[in-house]
């Protein structure tokens, strides 16, 4: 289906998700034992204590909490949450969400994600299995990828590839140039990039928090013959390792990974410091995100670590707040890219570049 197809109807479909959303979280309040009728009282650390929820996640149940709250199913008294009669007559989620997919089957695969997402927020809040175990069942990107394709396709994230590819590309036709991608994860920017590079004028650092993803890569880069690459464990939270503060880089890359640090702020101190003068630090990062999003990628390892003061219910910022940090972490030029874009999509990311 292409972009345009799957962007008309998408308004209905939000609304109607978002709408099964709040049923979503009443669901998982009762299944963990929650007693829910009309204006019984819990303060948020009673509710807490019920659903047995990690601490990780108390961010996640304020959000809902919020979510509720906006949409009249409970209200906040004192430091109280009191339960409204409107919760009373959920119908069953598993009916809701078939009702969903028949009325909208060009998002049937977002639909199965997000199902078999909410279902297991008993036992993924509570710890009793690891949160995301669920997003990555057999610990690869297979089972998501059918529901991510879709949501790319709602999005402009292809754009600013194709930009990224194009842009590196043509410089390294010109120079020599030192690339830092951090949060690599799974390659989703790396292959597409790396294959359009010119191999004598390159060295590019392909970095992630997690061994896993370094291991992946390796293994992808060594099918793929290519000799330019090195793999280094960086969390972008910390301080970088001496083997990529030994030499200062052109490029830090930069896709969906930034706002899953405590710190925008220390995060891209962090990054900065790895820069040379003039160097740029490439983001692309997508824009605050609707309800039925936060609820899937609520159970990723570092959606919910922001504590920054900037971030105040969800990890996303959108296009002011990063130019504000940007400059006030020093960058003397910021631009979004890319300028002109047929499609900007129903949920946009922002590309960015701050140049120092
Ligand atoms: C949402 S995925 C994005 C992966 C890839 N850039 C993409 O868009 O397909 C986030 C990635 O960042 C990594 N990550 C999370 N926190 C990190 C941190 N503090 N430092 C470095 N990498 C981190 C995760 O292991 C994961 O691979």
């Amino acid at each position: 289906m292409t972009k345009a197809a799957l962007s008309v109807g998408y308004s209905n479909f939000e609304k109607a998700i978002n709408r099964i959303c709040y049923y979503c979280i009443l669901d998982y309040f009762i299944t963990s034992g929650l007693a829910i009728q009309a204006k019984t009282e819990y303060s948020e650390i009673e509710l807490r204590s019920t659903l047995k929820i990690q601490g990780k996640f108390n961010k996640f149940l304020s959000y809902m909490l919020f979510q509720l709250s906006l949409a009249g199913f409970i209200k906040y008294k004192d430091s109280k949450i009191i339960f409204l009669e409107s919760v009373d007559g959920a119908r069953s989620i598993s009916d809701r969400i078939m009702y969903l997919t028949e009325e909208f089957p060009e998002y049937k695969e977002i639909c199965n994600l997000f199902q078999h997402c909410i279902t297991h927020y008993p036992q993924a809040l509570s710890g009793r299995i690891p949160a995301i175990s669920v997003l990555y069942p057999s610990g690869n990107i297979r089972f998501l990828e059918p529901a991510i394709e879709v949501m790319e396709g709602i999005s402009n994230f292809g754009w600013h590839e194709i930009y990224l590819k194009k842009t590196l590309s043509k410089i390294s036709k010109k120079r020599k140039i030192s690339v830092i991608e951090v949060g690599g994860g799974i390659g989703r920017l790396t292959w597409h990039i790396v294959q359009n590079l010119n191999s004598e004028n390159i060295c590019y650092y392909f970095t992630d928090i997690s061994r896993f993803f370094l291991a992946k890569a390796i293994e992808t880069a060594n099918k793929k013959n290519i000799k330019f690459m090195e793999f280094i464990q960086f969390d972008i939270s910390k301080e970088p390792p001496l083997i990529l503060k030994d030499t200062r880089h052109d490029f830090v890359l930069a896709l969906n990974v930034i706002h899953a640090t405590p710190s925008l702020i220390d995060t891209i101190n962090n990054l900065k410091s790895l820069l040379v003068s003039g160097g740029s630090l490439l983001i692309i990062e997508y824009m605050p995100v609707p309800l039925w999003k936060n609820m899937i990628w609520g159970l990723a390892e570092g959606w919910w670590y922001f504590n920054d003061g900037i971030r105040e219910l969800t990890p996303l910022i959108d296009k002011e707040k990063w130019e504000a940090i940007l400059f006030q972490c020093g960058f003397k030029k910021v631009r979004f890219f890319p300028k002109q874009t047929e499609f900007l999509g129903e949920i946009p990311c922002i590309g960015i570049i701050a140049t120092l």
